[in-house]
């Protein structure tokens, strides 16, 4: 199966089943993590064709998504010599992919890269949509740069190496698309066990993020949307120095915490959130949390770089709909989150 990510400047193919060959004329460097490495860089090589191939290896982990983390695959560019002609090719989850994007719009000014991805939440969601980054004592993802891969290679046959809990916390990314953009693929993921329609699933969850990031690629209306979960998200991981939850759980978390708001604001209905909690409490996301400090939550919150006049808040209205809010006092805020407190 194949997909185009049309945007206004980019397009690019997501191949989608076995990995096919991957082709490049000239130096690749295949970036890749300290746990994907061993289980599937043979795999990727045999695949690759290129007269120089150099590999740089990353310590596995969000805590690893740093500066530091993109000054060591600089400086494996840099020793190879890469040229503008030359690739950089992503192998992992979604730090690998954001790290080696971020290091390839900045090496040399912006040199081409390629993705395979190896979680399910990078194959659904990260490796898809041109934005790259990495993490800094302020706050997730707030140094980065629009770049769109040339090509991502998604297989799934590299899912059956993946941890129960980082599988699972993949849904998360494919329940948010459905919630905030399509009705019907909710009714397919409550209606269809993952595992045994796994490469139709993300087929339509990698179709959804292409039509939005098609008509909106810089985040200005439309993809907004895949920010829901994601204000509380990133506050819940910070707070646990992003080591305590999986991005994905913290998105899965911060959903339930965006559909209490939008609740009390009566943009959704009670049924409909039940709703939402059962499908994630079928892939073991419904998860509990507590709000240690609700002070430093709330400054973590007004840190999150969507927002602009306020701390901007994606709330689903019923499925298949969002809106953006902004307006939101801490008052409103707090009682929203009572359960979390
Ligand atoms: N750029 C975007 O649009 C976008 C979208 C969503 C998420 N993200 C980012 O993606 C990151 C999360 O991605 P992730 O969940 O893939 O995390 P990850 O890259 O940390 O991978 C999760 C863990 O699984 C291991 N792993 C990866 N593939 C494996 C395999 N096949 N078998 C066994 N182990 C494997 C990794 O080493 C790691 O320990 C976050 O930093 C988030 O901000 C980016
Ligand atoms: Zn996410």
């Amino acid at each position: 199966m194949r997909l185009d990510i049309q945007t206004k400047d980019f397009s690019y193919p997501v191949c989608i089943g076995n990995l096919e060959q991957i082709t490049h004329a000239s130096k690749v460097l295949v970036v890749s993590d300290s746990i994907v490495a061993p289980l599937h860089l043979n795999t990727l090589l045999s695949k690759l064709k290129a007269p120089h191939i150099f590999t740089h290896m990353i310590s596995s982990g969000e805590e690893h998504k740093t500066w530091q983390g993109i000054e060591g695959i600089l400086e494996s560019a840099f020793q190879a010599n890469l040229s503008r002609k030359d690739l950089m090719l992503a192998l992992g989850g979604g730090v690998v992919s954001d790290m080696v994007g971020f290091a390839s719009a900045i090496y040399k000014r912006g040199i081409a890269f390629q993705i395979v991805p190896t979680t399910l939440l990078a194959q659904v969601d990260a490796s898809v949509g041109g934005k790259t980054g990495i993490n800094n004592k302020y706050g997730k993802n707030l140094i980065g740069a629009f770049h769109p891969p040339r090509a991502v290679h998604i297989d799934p046959l590299f899912l059956t190496t993946l941890p129960k809990r980082e599988f699972k916390a993949g849904m998360a990314e494919m329940v948010k698309k459905a919630v905030c953009f399509d009705k019907d693929y909710f009714k397919w993921l409550e209606s269809h066990p993952l595992e045994q329609h796994l490469e139709l699933g993300i087929y339509k969850s990698v179709a959804i993020k292409a039509s939005v990031v098609a008509q909106d690629e810089k985040e200005e209306g439309l993809r907004r949307g895949l920010n829901y979960g994601h204000t509380f998200a990133h506050a819940i991981e910070k707070a646990g120095a992003y080591s305590t939850h999986l991005h994905g759980e913290a998105v899965a978390i911060g959903m339930q915490m965006a559909n209490a708001l939008a609740l009390k604001l009566g943009l959704l209905e009670q049924a409909t959130q039940e709703r939402i909690q059962a499908l994630l409490k079928t892939y073991g996301l419904d998860l509990p949390y507590h709000i240690a400090d609700f002070e430093s939550f709330y400054k973590d919150l007004q840190m999150d770089k969507k927002n602009t006049k306020g701390i901007c808040f994606i709330l689903p209205k019923g499925l298949g709909a969002f809106v953006a809010r902004e307006d939101m006092d801490k008052s409103t805020l707090k009682e929203a989150l009572h359960a979390w407190l």
